[in-house]
């Protein structure tokens, strides 16, 4: 289904879900804003999207450094006139023990998957306020449900932009901006290649798991009709879904599950 000329703003759009949400959209006749570091890689999804047809603008940012989100949600405003959906997507994981990682790993972790997040959400939401609309999706993780291990600031993290979603979702219904939460199991993508070590150096490693995983370009499907359909909560992934059910409804189950989870 075509939809529209909606300015769909996407951060990690260089790589994995973020850049098949890129050419999901693209298709769709969205106007793309793709954000990341990487400009480079950003201008190859931009070539990407344009040849499906699409306007999209790069617009490069490090969320560890959000002091100038104003100036850039303006920048988008200036190019397209208004931001119908942004998608919080970027993010780092991590693949150190608690006890070995220093707290500005830590820190580091939370500034980019939580303060990084909404604080573009807040550079955002004015304009969305004025519009009346607007919908912010946040690409969380299953591990934004529950503890695993070698995970700890990761899973921080997406706990955090649960509470802080569910509350903007709760103050901003009476201006009909609406809040979906992707929440991925596995997905094969490049996430636990730069997954951090306690070091703070990307793993360079794909997980099994992650091999394993979803391809991006199903999750970017499943995350728009979610998006089309303001589903509150997404669950997207296989059979590593099974244990968030489990968390809820039988906890006993989960906890002797997870006694016997060899990290990886
Ligand atoms: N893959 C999975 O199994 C899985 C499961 C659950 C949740 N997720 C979540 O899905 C989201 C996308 O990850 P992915 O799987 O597509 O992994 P990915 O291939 O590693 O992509 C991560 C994206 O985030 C961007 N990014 C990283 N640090 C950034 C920073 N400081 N500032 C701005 N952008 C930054 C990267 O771009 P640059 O390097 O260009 O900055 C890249 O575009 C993440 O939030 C992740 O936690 C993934």
């Amino acid at each position: 289904m075509k939809q529209t000329n909606q300015v769909v703003w996407i951060t990690g759009a260089s790589s994995g879900i973020g850049r098949a949400l890129a050419q999901a959209y693209a298709a769709k006749d969205a106007r793309l804003v793709l954000s990341s570091r990487n400009r480079q890689k950003l201008e190859i999804v931009q070539k990407e999207c344009i040849s499906l047809g699409a306007e999209c603008l790069v617009l490069p940012l490090d969320l560890a450094d959000s002091k100038d989100f104003p100036a850039r949600a303006q920048t988008v405003i200036d190019t397209f006139g208004r931001i119908d959906i942004l998608i919080n997507n970027g993010g780092i994981s991590q693949r150190a023990l608690i006890k070995e990682t220093p707290i500005e790993l830590d820190r580091k972790i939370m500034e980019i998957n939580f303060f990084g997040n909404i604080a573009l959400t807040k550079a955002v939401l004015p304009y969305m306020i004025r519009q009346q609309a607007g919908h912010i999706v946040v690409v969380s993780s299953i591990v934004g449900k529950f503890g695993f291990p070698l995970r700890s600031a990761y899973s921080a993290s997406k706990h955090a932009l649960h509470g802080f979603y569910e509350t903007l979702r709760a103050e901003h219904k009476s201006d009909h901006i609406r809040v979906t939460l992707a929440i991925p199991g596995r997905v094969k993508t490049q996430i636990s290649v730069n997954a951090v070590l306690k070091d703070g150096t990307p793993s360079n490693k794909m997980d099994d798991g992650q091999d394993a995983g979803i391809s991006p370009e199903r999750c970017a499907r499943q995350i728009i009709r979610a998006v089309q359909k303001n589903k509150k909560e997404v669950l997207i992934g296989k059979k590593e879904l099974l244990l968030v059910h489990i968390r809820r409804f039988l906890p006993g189950l989960y906890y002797r599950i997870v006694d016997k989870v060899k990290p990886t």
